[in-house]
């Protein structure tokens, strides 16, 4: 018997490093898993099916509310409920580093389009679902970037930073129904790519660390499988940081 048995959680971005992180721990923890991002999901699919899970892969562009309807109901037609949404897809691996003055105009737009109206599309889409049952989990992905006051990518860490305040006010929206609504916040997890991208930078974020180690997806999972479980229900509006102690709230 899993924690989550019987349950059905929403993962966006659930193709992208850390996405699959969560899909992977949800459905061991025994959910029903959609998987839900812009690049096809169906290998994270075959992943937990062929250890014994269940998924669904749903193809969303989350800026778009038909795409982000069309996923909500593709879940409710599969297996009827939704108990679990995780905000994780996100802008990010792509965006332009540099100087906040020279942000392209259509990149900070794209960034809020999906880092911010995304989650609020999601949320608003799951939300009738939950209310129904009178429980819910909504778990917004954030970054220890606005702890830190990251430069060089202010869209980025102002979209991040949205996801406190719609956190909290969200929290005391919908908390007569049983839903819960929380932050988790990464700290720097690279993957391949951003290993080659940006030489050095991983040492020094490790060097800050009470635990110092590289950050990996799977440090990721305890708290998001927990904040999605019974144990967790009268936690609400809150920012967990996952980050080794680095620094502390
Ligand atoms: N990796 C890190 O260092 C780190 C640190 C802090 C926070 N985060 C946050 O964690 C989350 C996941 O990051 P990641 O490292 O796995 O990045 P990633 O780029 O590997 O995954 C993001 C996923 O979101 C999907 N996505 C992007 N736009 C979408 C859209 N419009 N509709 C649907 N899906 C879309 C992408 O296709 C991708 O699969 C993001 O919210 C990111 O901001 C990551």
């Amino acid at each position: 018997m899993g924690t989550l048995d019987g349950s059905v959680a929403i993962v966006t971005g659930g193709s992208g490093d850390l996405g699959r992180a969560y899909c992977l721990g949800l459905a061991e923890a025994g959910a029903d898993v959609v998987i839900a991002d812009v690049v096809d999901p169906s290998g994270v699919v075959a992943e937990i099916t062929s250890a014994g899970g269940s998924a669904l892969a749903v193809t969303v562009d989350i800026s778009d509310p038909d795409s982000v309807a069309a996923m909500s109901a593709a879940t409710l037609e599969a297996f009827g409920r939704i108990d679990v949404l995780v905000n994780n897809a996100a802008v990010f691996k792509t965006v332009t580093i540099g100087s906040f003055d020279e942000i392209p105009l259509e990149e900070w737009d794209r960034v809020m389009a999906v880092n911010v109206r995304g989650a609020w599309l999601c949320a608003r889409s799951v939300v009738s679902a939950m209310r129904e049952r009178g429980a819910g989990r909504i778990i917004n992905i954030s970054s220890n970037t606005v702890w830190k006051g990251v430069p060089g990518f202010l869209h980025y860490v102002t979209s991040k930073s949205a996801m406190i305040g719609f956190t909290r006010a969200l929290a005391r929206e919908v908390g007569e129904h049983g839903i819960t609504v929380n932050t988790v916040a990464p700290d720097y997890i690279p993957d391949a790519i951003l290993l080659d991208q940006y030489p050095g930078h991983d040492e020094a974020v490790v060097a800050q660390r009470s635990i110092a180690r590289t950050q990996v997806p799977d440090d990721m999972v305890g708290t998001v499988v927990f904040l999605a479980g019974p144990g967790a229900g009268f936690i609400t509006g809150q920012s967990f940081l996952v980050n080794g102690g680095s620094h502390f709230q």
